[in-house]
């Protein structure tokens, strides 16, 4: 058991597996950097505002310096009784330089000190989460590219509706994670502000300057108010949140995936790299990453609703129940970049089956709202056009074809306005080229879709 640096008071000292409970060394040594980041940041403003001597902080900063590497090479045992990585590491400190280290924590306290290293460390990962979603959009407009003309079945309610582009199915993605980066985006002014100097709750007596450490930090803003700096959590619920959309994204996405691999569709095909087989099927070869991927929404769905039922009803200021921000952050931080990069490398190794695509669309009813719209060019009301279609579907159904099946005579006997020209007309590919209504499925609004989305990953 180590002495405590809050001791003083005390008269016992809590047991080993009480300390183990109140201890987040386990997690909170994730923060090793940014703890040392932000405690040579507030040396060097205690030295430059002449509340400790400049030797003291070189000493100091040299120390914590040492103790970064070291802790990098796994060289510092950590402890729970010494409670989390603030303590931890001015114990390190005091035992490495001696009594000056003690001066570290002038006009400072734990309070303000993890909630430092917590946006440091949020705006870090937040930063790499959309360099990540970057790559993934780079990767979907790139098979987007290359699959303009490639038809497949759109669905509403899983079942077949319309023939559309595949380019312009999967750039729906495109579009999602467009809005996903920009909350990241959006949620780095509320993130990039500095609490360094709030202390515990009301600031303090020492004649600290707090602009010093946010522009020694980098942080673009400043806390107004003390109490506040050490009791905001909202951006970790809201980087929990963009967290948890951006995967909701990529659990449909990865239901695609899947069901487009399956027997039954065979749209596309797996790399073996991104797929696993089965311990007692040999044939099996099973999308286990897409399954993983629409899985781990589980979690981060939950880390989201922990840290608002945590926060529900905290009074101010910092309360340890604030301790519990940070297992849910970090495994959801990490749920999301490993889902964002496994995802990338599933697409991009993936083949689409592109004539397989192709021929769906041509044994299927996904053309009987183009039958209905040739009926309306000829003048025939939308409502007994509907009606006209839906009769011949039944009988074609009923006769084991599809609408380029019916003899010309037959359709002139449903409605003698039809013409030869009608064959060409419920063609696939000219389904999509008659469309050219702005963002439709159409080669050419298709094409002008691709061009705004590459513009948007240069900007
Ligand atoms: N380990 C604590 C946390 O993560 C650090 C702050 C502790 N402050 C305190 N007054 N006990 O919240």
């Amino acid at each position: 058991m180590s002495k405590k640096a809050w001791g003083g008071r005390f008269e016992a000292q809590p047991e080993d597996w009480v300390d183990d409970f109140n201890a987040s060394i386990d997690f909170d040594k994730n923060l090793i950097d940014q703890d040392i980041q932000g405690s040579i940041a507030h040396a060097t403003m205690l030295a430059n505002q002449h509340i400790i001597s400049q030797d003291d902080a070189k000493t100091i900063i040299e120390g914590l310096k040492e103790i970064q590497v070291d802790a990098h090479q796994n060289k510092i045992e950590f402890k729970a009784s010494l409670e989390d990585i603030h303590l931890n590491i001015e114990h390190e400190l005091i035992q490495r330089v001696g009594e000056v280290g003690g001066k570290l924590h002038t006009g400072r306290s734990r309070n303000d000190q993890v909630a430092t290293d917590m946006h440091l460390y949020t705006k870090e990962e937040v930063l790499e989460i959309i360099e990540l979603i970057k790559s993934l959009q780079q990767t979907i407009l790139k098979i987007a590219n290359t699959h303009i003309d490639t038809i497949m079945p759109g669905y509403t309610h899983l079942q077949r509706a319309q023939p559309i582009s595949f380019a312009h199915h999967i750039m729906t993605y495109f579009w999602m994670l467009e809005r996903d980066k920009s909350r990241f985006q959006d949620s780095i002014k509320r993130i990039d502000i500095s609490p360094l100097g709030a202390a515990a709750l009301s600031g303090t007596t020492h004649p600290i300057d707090r602009h010093e450490t946010q522009s020694l930090l980098n942080f673009s803003a400043i806390y107004e108010n003390s109490l506040d700096a050490v009791s905001d959590r909202d951006y970790i619920v809201e980087t929990l949140h963009n967290i948890s959309l951006t995967m909701v994204h990529l659990s449909r996405f990865s239901e695609e995936i899947i069901f487009w691999s399956t027997d039954e569709a065979k749209f596309i095909t797996l790399s073996d790299a991104f797929s696993t087989g089965s311990s007692i099927m040999p044939q099996k070869k099973n999308p286990d990453m897409a399954e993983l991927i629409r899985g781990k929404v589980g979690r981060t769905t939950g880390h989201l609703m922990s840290m608002l039922v945590t926060l529900k009803g905290l009074p101010l200021a910092y309360n340890k129940d604030m301790q519990e921000d940070k297992e849910g952050l970090f495994d959801a931080i990490h749920t999301i970049k490993g889902s964002l990069k496994i995802f990338d490398g599933m697409l991009d190794t993936m083949t689409v089956n592109t004539d397989r695509l192709n021929e769906t669309v041509t044994k299927d009813f996904s053309n009987a709202t183009e039958l209905a719209d040739y009926l309306v060019s000829k003048n025939v009301p939308f409502r007994t056009a509907h009606e006209i279609v839906g009769k011949i579907v039944l009988d074609c159904i009923n006769n084991g074809i599809y609408l380029l099946d019916v003899p010309l005579t037959d359709y002139q006997s449903y409605h003698q306005s039809i013409e030869s020209d009608i064959y060409d007309y419920l063609k696939p590919e000219n389904c999509l080229k008659r469309r050219k209504s702005y963002g439709s499925t159409g080669q050419d609004a298709v094409k002008h879709q691709l061009s705004v989305a590459e513009k948007l990953l240069k900007s």
